[in-house]
């Protein structure tokens, strides 16, 4: 059996802990599923991120599609991280944390008019435009409101991430940005529109990326554009790099923040710009685990194991959409045998399965098990199919813990509906 190495979970005593938390106490007190978040990690990744890049002048915008649980967003804000929102209800979620408007970014390949004029009345920092014609709407937005506009536009600089197709997004055939080809042109025209200030160039070419080759290649390529912009007098400030740092989940070799730095740094230094990151996942997958127990263990006519677990894929939908791996393991360690098996949920789909064909210590009905790298993508991905209540999310802290969500209960289930037949 493949136990999941970290620092913030850890084993005392054969028993799975956050931190100094005993997650076997948890899980009882609590019920499963369970997230369970370590504010050590949180803030550890953070610094580790911050402090490789403070030769040059940086800010880094938390994207809170990754996990955007209120004292999750406001832990990162008060280390002085902005925050990336991609719309309304992140942008509310957002202010519900405490962040003030003037240091989140509006992000979204899609935003709509009330989103725009949202960001544009409350004062976001920057809205990143993904389309020329995107950048008309806002421009008309911003006449109405006599105000002027602070925008960045988002280039596709055409590299490949390496990554896994649904979480690509810098290819020329993805639907992200405008094509680097079109870019300079784009610049110039909207940098004549009266209530426009064009402030910056972003990318964001994907997620879970474990090489720095294809940030090099694609920062040297917009930073060339960054400079030809400038040198034709538009004044701008800020490069975004987006998001992208990949992370363990099973047996990659990710870079470090510090490797990133030092081959970026470089190309940096030559640029008149604050540079701006947009990390989601980094900061946050390997501070979480979702705790769940064992239903029932079953062995069908082909000898093909099942642990049926009380996750699914409403609560982690990764190994489903992107046949993601997450370790499993008992938060007991428990001495016997190892078999393989397919963890799977109790949702009616053939696609809802947690781990495929995986070694694990052989587990029976009642045993706890943890779903390891659970913090980025799992609650903010989680849905209500199948009438599946949302877990409760506790952040632990050295021996203490909060209670930051509470279950949802079967009120949540018909919130606002009714029957009106
Ligand atoms: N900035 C932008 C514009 C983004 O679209 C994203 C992620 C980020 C930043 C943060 O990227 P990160 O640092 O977390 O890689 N649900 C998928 C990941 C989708 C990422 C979407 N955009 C997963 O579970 O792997």
């Amino acid at each position: 059996m493949n136990y999941f190495k970290s620092d913030y979970f850890t084993y005392i005593n054969n028993q799975l802990h956050c931190e100094n938390v005993n997650l076997t106490k948890l899980a009882e007190d609590f019920g499963t599923p369970l997230f369970v978040y370590s504010k050590k990690f949180l803030v550890d990744r953070y610094k580790e991120l911050d402090e490789a890049f403070s030769s040059i002048n940086h800010k880094i915008y938390f994207a809170s599609k990754a996990n955007f649980n209120l004292s999750v967003i406001k832990t990162f804000y008060e280390l002085g991280s902005g925050v990336d929102v991609n719309s309304a209800g992140e942008f509310y979620r957002a202010i519900k944390a405490g962040v003030n408007p003037k240091d989140m970014l509006l992000t979204g390949v899609g935003k709509t008019d009330e989103e725009i004029r949202l960001g544009l009345e409350k004062g976001v920092f920057v809205i990143k435009a993904e389309s020329i014609e995107e950048v008309y709407v806002i421009n008309d937005i911003a006449q109405e409101l006599n105000i002027t506009a602070h925008v960045a536009i988002r280039v596709n600089p055409d590299v490949d991430a390496k990554t896994h197709p649904y979480v690509s997004t810098g290819l020329a055939e993805n639907k992200f940005g405008i094509d680097s080809i079109y870019a300079y042109d784009m610049f110039l025209e909207c940098s004549k529109l009266s209530n426009i200030e064009l402030v910056g160039i972003d990318m964001h070419i994907g997620s879970q990326i474990t090489t720095v080759q294809p940030f090099v290649e694609a920062v040297i390529k917009m930073a060339e554009l960054y400079k030809k912009i400038q040198y034709a007098g538009i004044p701008l400030k800020h490069f975004d790099i987006g998001g992208g740092i990949g992370v363990l989940y099973n047996d990659e070799t990710p870079f470090t923040p510090k490797e990133l730095a030092d081959k970026l740094i470089p190309i940096f230094m030559q640029l008149d710009a604050e540079i701006m990151f947009e990390p989601g996942r980094f900061l946050t997958a390997n501070g979480g685990v979702l705790l769940t127990d064992v239903l029932y263990t079953k062995t069908n006519s082909l000898g093909k194991n099942f642990v049926v677990v009380n996750s699914a894929m409403t609560e982690l939908l990764r190994p489903s959409l992107y046949q993601s791996y997450h370790h499993v393991q008992p938060i007991e360690k428990i001495d016997n045998i190892d078999f393989q098996a397919d963890i799977v949920g109790p949702v009616c789909e053939t696609g809802d399965y947690i781990a495929k064909e995986r070694e694990i210590t052989m587990v029976g009905r009642g045993d706890k098990l943890a779903i390891m790298s659970a913090g980025a993508y799992g609650m903010a991905m989680s849905s209500n199919y199948n009438g599946r209540r949302r877990p409760a999310e506790i952040l632990v802290d050295g021996s203490e813990f909060k209670v930051i969500r509470s279950r949802e209960t079967f009120g949540h289930l018909i919130f606002d509906e009714d029957t009106h037949i």
